[in-house]
């Protein structure tokens, strides 16, 4: 039995942290789609063409250093403005969605694009001062030199670029449950991801 989890939403809302969790919770597969195209920003910083580096990505591009990196994850949103790169990307994630045991998928179009027929969909969001402040603390905890208004002022280019492409842009798909995790501590937002996902089973 196949069942899919979509989990969507901009930078830093936290929900790589739900989809983890939840996929732990249910004894799901758990896939971050964001990698892909992290992969492939990170190939396009280093030469490669990117609709080749697309249709050529493997497992272990997906395990590449520095793919977490600020510098990539701007590369990232340019590459997956791409839809070429976006169309090279698809089969492996809907197959992903269907492997049996279930799955988590977490990115952008999972809900609207890549799996509509998805069991359980979520829209994660929170204020882009709130996203920046979590990714700012996250950079400082692990010593990386920056400062909140570069980290904010990156987060709303990246989010701009993201909801305004007109190839699978991020927003809501009509059915999902939205979660603005804004004012919420990470215990309640899984708990609350958790609660939307059994009342869909
Ligand atoms: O989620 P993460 O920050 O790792 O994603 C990096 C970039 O990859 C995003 O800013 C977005 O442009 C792109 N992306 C996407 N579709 C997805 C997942 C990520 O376009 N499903």
């Amino acid at each position: 039995m196949s069942f899919t989890i979509a989990i969507d939403g901009p930078a830093a809302a936290g929900k790589g942290t739900i989809s983890k969790r939840l996929a732990a919770h249910f004894g799901f597969g758990h896939l971050d789609t964001g990698l892909l195209y992290r992969a492939v920003g990170r190939l396009m910083l280093t030469g490669t063409e990117p609709v080749a580096a697309a249709q050529a990505l493997v497992a272990a591009d997906l395990e590449a250093e520095g793919l977490r990196t600020a510098q990539v994850a701007q590369a990232a949103s340019k590459v997956a403005a791409i839809p070429e790169v976006r169309a090279a990307l698809v089969d492996f994630q809907r197959a992903y969605a269907r492997r049996s045991g279930g799955a988590v998928l977490d990115g952008r179009d999972i809900g609207t694009v890549i799996c509509p027929e998805a069991e359980a969909k979520l829209f994660v969001t929170a204020s882009a001062e709130v996203r920046a402040r979590r990714r700012f603390d996250e950079l400082q905890g692990n010593g990386v030199q920056t400062d909140y208004e570069t980290v904010l002022a990156e987060t709303k280019e990246r989010d701009h670029r993201d909801r305004t492409r007109a190839d699978a842009p991020l927003r809501p798909a009509e059915d999902a449950v939205i979660l603005d995790t804004s004012e919420m501590d990470i215990e309640s937002a899984v708990a609350q991801a958790i609660a939307a996902v059994n009342a869909t089973m």
